[in-house]
């Protein structure tokens, strides 16, 4: 189905400081899921999902994320002059994968403040958020689902996933309407990282949103919020709250996602994703069916 939505955007200036002191001088979605960088996942969604435009919003330590989706020419020479085809084919990947651009951030002044730094950029079109934190399997049609229904419902999309209770103080969280389509709901409330056992359901914003330009004058008068730092669920809300914009809806996403934001649910990705491959799956799986017999003696 064709939108007209082309540009995705992927804000990767925040410090990362859960990783540290991995993200001391990396970007943490630099960081490798398996042996890609967490970063690579999301642009192959992106361009999957048909937009091939992607803009990197960048703080400091931007270098590895750039020389990422260049040209190697040093490498690609030896690897080429052994006839390694196909780990040449592996520093191939991410170079043609997009077209990319770039905008840094300045000060770390939150979500919000980095997708408004995207606005000369995107200019008046849709575009879609995409963050690094959350990988998408290939498999599951999250985004494209969610464009689908920015091009109908022409309001901005918000990803949302059931989550545990326990954990839902770690999340955006929203208090929804039903729709007539079972996977689509009016988002009518949200609240960023509420205090445990304060949260209006257990329906969590996960890192994929479409947005409409219309965010961008919201952003610009989103004061400093959770944390001093201007939160894109805040200007969300006032969307939400306003129905000449068409509103705010969610898409509520059943598949498998792999969240790569803290260190604990990191390693479970990586062992998550490297049990489905083929290369690695097999040797992986009976390794792991020891180490975990193990535990009982
Ligand atoms: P997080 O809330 O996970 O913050 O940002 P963080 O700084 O990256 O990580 P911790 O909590 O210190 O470990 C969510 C997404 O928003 C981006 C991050 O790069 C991440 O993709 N972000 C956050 C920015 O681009 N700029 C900011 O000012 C804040």
């Amino acid at each position: 189905m064709r939108h007209a939505v082309t540009k995705a955007v992927i804000p990767t200036a925040g410090l990362g400081t859960r990783f540290l002191p991995a993200t001391k001088a990396l970007p943490k979605e630099m960081l490798p899921v398996v042996d890609k960088p967490a970063i690579q996942y999301v642009v192959e969604e992106a361009v999957r999902a048909g937009l091939p435009d992607v803009l990197f919003v960048t703080g400091r330590n931007k270098n590895a994320l750039e020389n990422h989706f260049d040209r190697a020419t040093e490498l690609e020479a030896i690897l080429h002059n052994k006839g390694d085809k196909q780990k040449l084919a592996r520093v191939a990947e991410s170079t043609d994968l997009a077209n990319v651009h770039y905008v840094r951030q300045g000060d770390p002044k939150g979500l919000g403040h980095a997708v408004l730094r995207s606005k000369a950029h995107v200019g008046g079109d849709s575009f879609a958020v995409l963050l690094g934190d959350d990988i998408i399997d290939g498999r599951d049609h999250l985004l494209e689902r969610m464009l689908e229904v920015h091009d109908v419902r022409q309001s901005c999309v918000v990803a949302l996933m059931e989550v545990d209770p326990a954990q839902a103080h770690l999340y955006g969280i929203a208090t929804v309407e039903a729709t007539e389509e079972d996977d689509v709901v009016r988002v009518r409330g949200l609240v960023e990282k509420p205090e445990p056992g304060t949260a209006p359901s257990n329906l969590a914003i996960v890192g994929r949103y479409v947005l409409t330009p219309a965010i961008y004058p919201v952003l610009e008068q989103t004061p400093p919020g959770r944390g001093g730092e201007i939160q894109l669920t805040d200007a969300l809300l006032t969307m939400a709250q306003d129905d000449r914009q068409g509103g705010l809806h969610g898409v509520v996403f059943r598949g498998r996602r792999y969240d790569t934001g803290d260190r604990l649910d990191y390693i479970k990705a990586n062992v998550q994703l490297a049990v489905e491959r083929e290369d690695l799956g097999p040797g992986l799986r009976d390794w792991l069916k020891e180490f975990v017999a193990g535990f009982d003696s």
